[in-house]
């Protein structure tokens, strides 16, 4: 890691928790918060991915909405305008994992530049940055809105590079997404993969660089690994 020149992160279910909307969908659905928060995740990815196949670039809250709509029509519930409405602002409005705003200021005092590169839209990323009051620690909010198409095709990762002015060695990839981290790896970042739930990496021909059980363990593993850096007073 001691050409690490910036962190970039994924954003939804790395640093934020999805299923924080689970609350949500209880209140609207009592008893079935966490089996809708589960399916909507899933098939929100999947639209992301399957539309990057067909060519179909759509903005991650139309995918969002796409899959809300797939979960209650799949799990026979009614969903009317107003609590579509109310649970797809709920994305906007996802809680941090705890860990991560000390770890993001630790990161900073290191004098690493942080940076996101999220398949969400600008105004999807600035909303929940926003709204949960870290935007200083960024210095690039980076959506793949830009490129017209989701991570994890490759040309997603290059816009990183491009946009930080860096070379893939130079980056490290921080997901908590095993497709994610795998992508990026592929591509030729370095990657921290975020195994918070004692999960299994996937088999896509790639393993991470690091494996950390939550973002407060990697400033230790940037010092450990990068003899220039030293840990700030
Ligand atoms: C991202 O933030 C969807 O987690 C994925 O790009």
């Amino acid at each position: 890691m001691s050409d690490t020149k910036a962190v970039v992160f994924d954003l939804y279910g790395t640093l934020y928790d999805v299923h924080s909307v689970a609350q949500r969908c209880d209140a609207s659905y009592p008893g079935r918060g966490m089996e809708i928060s589960a399916m909507w995740r899933q098939k929100q990815l999947e639209y992301t991915w399957l539309r990057s196949l067909m060519g179909q670039y759509i903005s991650f809250e139309q995918a969002t909405y796409d899959a809300l709509v797939y979960t209650c029509n799949a799990l026979r519930l009614d969903l009317d305008k107003a609590t579509c409405d109310v649970l797809c602002e709920a994305y906007l409005n996802l809680s941090p994992y705890p860990e991560v705003p000390a770890a993001l200021r630790r990161l900073q005092d290191i004098g690493l530049p942080l940076a996101i590169l999220s398949n969400g839209s600008v105004f999807s990323i600035d909303s929940v940055v926003k709204n949960s009051g870290l935007q200083a620690c960024f210095l690039h909010l980076l959506s793949v809105e830009r490129v017209g198409v989701f991570k994890p095709d490759p040309r997603v990762y290059a816009f990183a590079c491009q946009a930080l002015d860096l070379l893939p060695a130079q980056i490290l990839f921080v997901s908590s997404n095993a497709w994610d981290a795998s992508g990026a790896r592929h591509f030729g970042f370095d990657v921290c993969w975020i195994n918070r739930r004692d999960s299994t990496f996937d088999e896509l021909g790639v393993a991470p660089s690091y494996v950390v059980r939550g973002l407060d363990e990697l400033p230790e593993i940037i010092l450990a690994t990068s003899p220039a850096r030293t840990a700030p007073d």
